[in-house]
């Protein structure tokens, strides 16, 4: 019989063997990943558990919330207020952080993320996920407060998304390379399903939102050109295209068999660095990426040399196979300014 490692199983032997997961840090990872099972469980629901569709309210970024956002970033704070392991969460769906309520003991770390990935495919049934991001608060100093957040993401303990797809997934990183887990709907309990994950240095396949074309940069239009051009032109190979729209998806497959995601800066709104949020989307993904063998820029720096400014700051995404991010970044920097 082919020997089943549990998530549990695989943290407490990482634990044991390499010392690099400290017992509260591994009781956090076990607390999201049973949250995100929750949410799973509800997102396989849709139609049938009354969780599609809006909630009439907006976020912080002046978004339409969907039910399906609310509802996951209740259940990621309330799974994760209780245990004594973190200081305080913050969340794409929430303005402030959310400190942990007095009647708990306050761990050191810090939790964020970003409930529900892929808002707009929730109610079309197509993959969306749930990203999450570790920090540890400075020692020293009483209570927390946003600032105890605004780290680069260099400074990350570990990091991981859960996409919710034909198969729920969760792939984590602790800075020791990349594993995946694969829920086991009937046992109820994640199984490790590959380790070592590595993505391939060059690819033939790109994810941008090709309908944002007319507002690009020009770095970014010569990259793609050239990609579209196929093997008649520069690059003298035949490009796919894929755009999931929820960047959990995209990444997973990036993750799965290379390629390249771009999210960049746009003339749409000049003085929004990026769509996507550094802390609790870009930051933890560039973590995993770079533990992958790939890269993550803004177009122009590392995103995780990063010093955030602000909780919700955007970002420009540049992520995936190497050899191309450094080729993208390259032609940025070829053009000086933005
Ligand atoms: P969220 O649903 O958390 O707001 O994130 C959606 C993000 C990301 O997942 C995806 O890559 C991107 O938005 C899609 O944006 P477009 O709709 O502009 O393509
Ligand atoms: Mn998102
Ligand atoms: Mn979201």
């Amino acid at each position: 019989m082919t020997r089943r490692i549990s998530l549990t199983q695989y943290l407490i032997e990482q634990q044991r063997e390499h010392g690099q997961i400290p017992q509260e840090l591994r009781l956090l990872i076990e607390v999201v990943a049973r949250a995100c099972k929750r949410i799973s469980i509800s997102v396989t629901k849709g139609a049938l558990g009354e969780v599609l569709g809006t909630a009439g309210s907006e976020n912080v970024q002046g978004e339409i919330q969907k039910k399906l956002d609310i509802i996951a970033n209740e259940v990621l704070i309330e799974a994760n207020e209780w245990g004594g392991h973190l200081a305080a969460m913050a969340s794409e769906e929430m303005e402030g952080i959310h400190v942990v309520p007095n009647r708990y003991p306050q761990g050191e770390y810090l939790l964020m993320f970003d409930p529900l990935d892929g808002s707009s495919n929730i109610d079309v049934n197509v993959s969306i996920g749930t990203i999450f991001s570790v920090l540890k608060k400075a020692e020293g100093g009483k209570g927390v407060s946003e600032d105890d957040f605004l780290q680069p993401g260099t400074a990350q303990a570990a990091a991981g998304y859960c996409v919710y797809g034909p198969q729920t997934t969760l792939v984590l990183t602790f800075g020791q390379g990349v594993a995946m887990f694969t829920l086991d709907r009937e046992q109820g309990s994640f199984v490790l399903t590959s380790e070592g994950v590595k993505i391939p240095e060059d690819t033939k396949e790109f994810a941008i939102n090709m309908s944002n074309m007319r507002h690009w940069d020009a770095p970014v239009s010569r990259y793609i050109d050239e990609a579209l051009a196929g093997s008649t032109g520069p690059r003298g190979k035949d490009f796919n295209m894929r755009w999931i729209a929820s960047m959990v998806a995209d990444v997973h497959r990036i993750l799965t068999r290379g390629g390249v995601f771009l999210y960049p800066w746009d003339k749409r709104e000049p003085n929004k660095a990026g769509k996507l949020r550094l802390m609790y989307e870009a930051n933890p993904m560039a973590f995993l990426v770079e533990q992958a063998g790939g890269a993550a820029t803004n177009a122009r720096q590392r995103i995780m040399d990063l010093q955030p400014t602000q909780l919700h700051e955007r970002v420009a995404v540049v992520l995936g196979s190497k050899k191309e991010v450094e080729r993208v970044t390259a032609y940025h920097l070829e053009a000086g300014k933005k």
